[in-house]
């Protein structure tokens, strides 16, 4: 069985997982290596914290999080192939510290989750020469109720919960601004 090295996985270590389209998406839709091991070091502040990564397309982040980190990360994903794709990855790496629900967001109990990871889910919403298939619903009405969800779901978390935001513009409402990188790409917040 092969296993991942935490301190060696690289974007091709990931990406090599997979052929075609999948790999080709990787710059533009899975987050980079170096962003998942920073995200992930600061939402897991001790050991068992229970991360969601709000909307997880191949598991990129949950894979290499839970690589990374003795926390146990879960990834929602609204379209089905991408779930099986990352289960397949997460065994053939024998990570077992993660899983993928196939549902949407706004189906998800946060109170069983402790910190999140959100990339910028929704853009294709109202970007969708940006989308990553036509295999789901796609228009700003989705992206205004998707947003306004979340928004509701994560503040009703308690005070401290932490949250990473990559991209987009968006901000969480009753959460803090923690840190940010030099572009404001990568954001670390805390409930406040
Ligand atoms: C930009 S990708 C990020 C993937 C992953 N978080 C990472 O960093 O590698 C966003 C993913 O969110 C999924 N998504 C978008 N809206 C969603 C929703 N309402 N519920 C569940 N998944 C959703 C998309 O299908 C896509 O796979």
């Amino acid at each position: 069985m092969d296993s991942f090295s935490p301190l060696f996985i690289s974007d091709k270590d990931f990406d090599d997982n997979f052929s075609g389209e999948i790999e080709r998406q990787s710059a533009r839709h899975w987050a980079p290596a170096a962003i998942v091991k920073r995200a992930a070091k600061f939402l897991v502040d001790k050991p068992g914290v229970k991360v969601l990564d709000i909307g997880s397309g191949v598991g990129k982040f949950c894979i290499i999080g839970a690589a990374c980190n003795e926390g146990f990360f879960t990834g929602v994903e609204q379209r089905e192939y991408l779930c099986l794709l990352a289960d397949r990855v997460a065994r053939k790496f024998n990570v077992t510290n993660v899983k993928f629900i196939h549902t949407n967001v706004t189906e998800v109990d946060f109170s069983q989750y402790d910190a999140f990871f959100f990339y910028n889910a929704f853009y294709e919403n109202i970007e969708p020469d940006d989308a990553i298939d036509t295999s789901v619903d796609l228009n700003a009405r989705l992206y205004e109720l998707y947003t306004a969800q979340l928004t509701e779901k994560l503040l009703a978390m308690p005070k401290g919960t932490r949250l990473v935001t990559y991209w987009g513009d968006w901000e969480p409402r009753g959460y803090n601004l923690v840190y940010t990188n030099g572009n404001d790409a990568l954001r670390f917040w805390e409930r406040g």
